[in-house]
């Protein structure tokens, strides 16, 4: 299949992959070899956001990161909603159909909610979790029950998106702390999944979802102690523009009971832009943890 946008091929030096979706296709990236590492994105980004990761990391181990149909190069099939839930079930398709096994999840943003509904619901296939700046319960805080308003509502949020590209072109380059990382190249690869109004509805419906989805995740915040015992790093920067204070990665400390945690002081919400080495060097932590658990019970 075609790219339906040009990358950076310096940025972005990756083989296209691509899984049939219904009458859709979903476009992954799949680097290395050994133990699968998946890696999951939220608004509005896609597999590029790992792309640093994904070039520290691909002689170690092998890194999967798709897109989520709508989003980033994939193509949504046709009655496609855009919502979470939705995203959940394409990923366990891909997962299905790689025959992935003994998964590390990465998450962040709604990455979160959409990689955790699979662990809690497949807890025998995940082996270990890093995740950033995300949640996976229904909104607590007044600020972000704001956000999904402002951002997700109507008409001022769906203006806002269709219209404006909001979340791509303004809070995109908010949410990275580091001014020099905002470059030119960046803003395209974020803005060029988007080209038209009906293009950029998959935007919307993620604000949107914060109130909507509240059974779904309260659902997976249910099932959240059974991950309890898990290999997991938390990557947490503090500088986030998007509103996710402390309060939520100490909600995470009291469900990853395994949990190390490391503060980024200079990293936003993409603390894969931020701070790329950090999230590779977490991700490695937690392979070597699995790799001690194994030589233990062998
Ligand atoms: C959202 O798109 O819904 C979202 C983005 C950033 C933080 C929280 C939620």
């Amino acid at each position: 299949m075609q790219r339906p946008f040009e990358v950076d091929p310096a940025e972005y030096p990756f083989e296209d992959r691509w899984l049939a979706y219904r009458d859709g296709a979903i476009h992954y990236v799949d680097e290395g070899r050994g133990q699968t590492v998946l890696l999951l994105h939220g608004n509005p980004t896609w597999s590029y956001l790992y792309r640093n990761v994904i070039k520290t990391l691909r002689g170690e181990c092998r890194l999967i990161a798709l897109d989520y149909p709508g989003m980033g190069m994939s193509r949504a099939p046709s009655g496609y909603g855009y919502t979470p839930q939705e995203h959940s079930e394409a990923l366990g398709e891909l997962i299905a159909s790689l025959g992935l096994k003994d998964i590390v999840l990465v998450v962040q943003d709604w990455g979160g909610p959409i990689g955790l509904n699979y662990a809690v619901r497949n807890r025998d296939n995940v082996r270990g979790i890093v995740l950033m700046n995300t949640w996976a319960w229904p909104a607590k805080l007044a600020a972000m029950k704001l956000f999904s308003v402002a951002m997700g509502g109507w008409p001022l949020g769906y203006w806002l998106q269709t219209r404006r590209n909001f979340f791509a072109r303004k809070i995109v380059p908010s949410g990275i702390h580091q001014a020099d990382k905002i470059t030119k190249t960046l803003t395209k690869a974020y803005t060029d999944p988007y080209p038209t109004p009906a293009s950029r509805m998959p935007t919307w419906m993620f604000p949107r979802s914060i109130r909507k989805a509240r059974n779904w995740l309260a659902g997976i915040e249910a099932g959240l102690p059974a991950l309890a015992d898990l290999p997991a790093r938390i990557v947490w920067g503090a500088r986030d523009s998007a509103g996710f204070p402390l309060a939520e990665m100490r909600r995470w400390q009291s469900y990853l009971k395994k949990n190390e945690t490391e503060i980024l002081e200079d990293a936003s919400h993409y603390v894969q832009e931020d701070r790329p080495d950090r999230v590779a060097a977490n991700i490695r932590n937690v392979l070597e943890q699995i790799k001690i658990q194994s030589e233990v019970k062998r």
